[in-house]
């Protein structure tokens, strides 16, 4: 029996580390340094299974309001991690870009960006968007601001170019760890035609068998685009509409 082919996109709402790190009487912090272990595995596993591009919910538009010192440990986390994780990717052959609006971040933390991506532009083994000050209202928001300032005529084409993930296609699959079952404005646009899958495992503990189990709810769905199960079937040669 062939295998099925892996999503070609995956995008993850990493939620749960503050739960993760509260049940084990740890600082809040303590669960976003694990999860940052997990987002590394993740990427491996991501890249052992022929998954293209990943694109990973860090810090949302929303969490500025969250306690100062667990805004502040999570810039100073970003920081950290940008120095040692990226030789890593690097040679794993990951190439990274971030997304969301960078006016608003340090200078430390912008250039730190810049230099990550910079730094791994020549790999293509995989994909990692990560999602940094990221909302998918500030991104339509932005979009459409671009395109209203040169005078272009908003179409859905036109838009879909201006949004900050026009590089890549729409996620094929959407998972959210943590339990909740909500999209917490991530990729408001591009998951129009997502699968989601919710996982209640905590993103510190979502390991590869929890994202084999993620991908194989997502073979077992049928993907209809608006179109009838004979329509897609028909697709695929074996009935005809
Ligand atoms: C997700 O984990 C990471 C960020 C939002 C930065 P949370 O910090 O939201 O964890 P919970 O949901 O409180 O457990
Ligand atoms: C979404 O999680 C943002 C990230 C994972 C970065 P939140 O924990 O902020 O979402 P809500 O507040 O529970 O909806
Ligand atoms: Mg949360």
């Amino acid at each position: 029996m062939t295998c099925p082919a892996p999503p070609h996109h995956i995008a993850i709402v990493m939620d749960g580390n503050g739960r993760w790190a509260t049940r084990r009487f740890l600082p809040r912090v303590a669960g976003h340094r694990q999860g940052v272990e997990s987002l590394r595995r993740c990427v491996r596993a991501c890249v052992a299974r022929g998954v293209r591009v990943l694109t990973v919910f860090a810090f949302s538009s929303e969490n500025w309001s969250r306690p100062k010192d667990e805004v502040s440990g999570l810039m100073e986390l970003m920081a950290l991690a940008l120095g040692r994780e990226v030789p890593r990717l690097r040679d794993d052959g990951v190439r990274l870009y971030f997304v969301g609006d960078r006016a608003a971040l340090s200078d430390r933390i912008a250039s730190g960006l810049a230099q990550a991506e910079a730094a791994t532009a020549g790999n293509d083994k995989l994909l990692l968007n990560v999602c940094f000050n990221y909302g998918g209202r500030w991104d339509i928001t932005q979009a459409a601001a671009r395109l209203a300032q040169k005078n272009e005529p908003i179409t859905e084409a036109s838009l879909g170019r201006a949004l900050a993930l026009a590089h890549v296609p729409d996620p094929d699959l959407f998972i959210r760890t943590g339990g909740e079952q909500r999209i917490s404005n991530f990729l408001l646009w591009q998951s129009a035609y997502s699968e989601f899958v919710f996982s209640d495992r905590l993103w510190p503990e979502f390991d590869e068998a929890a994202l084999d189990d993620a991908i194989d709810a997502f073979h077992k769905r049928e993907r209809r685009f608006g179109q009838t199960s004979a329509q897609v079937a028909g697709a695929d040669g074996l009935t005809t509409a």
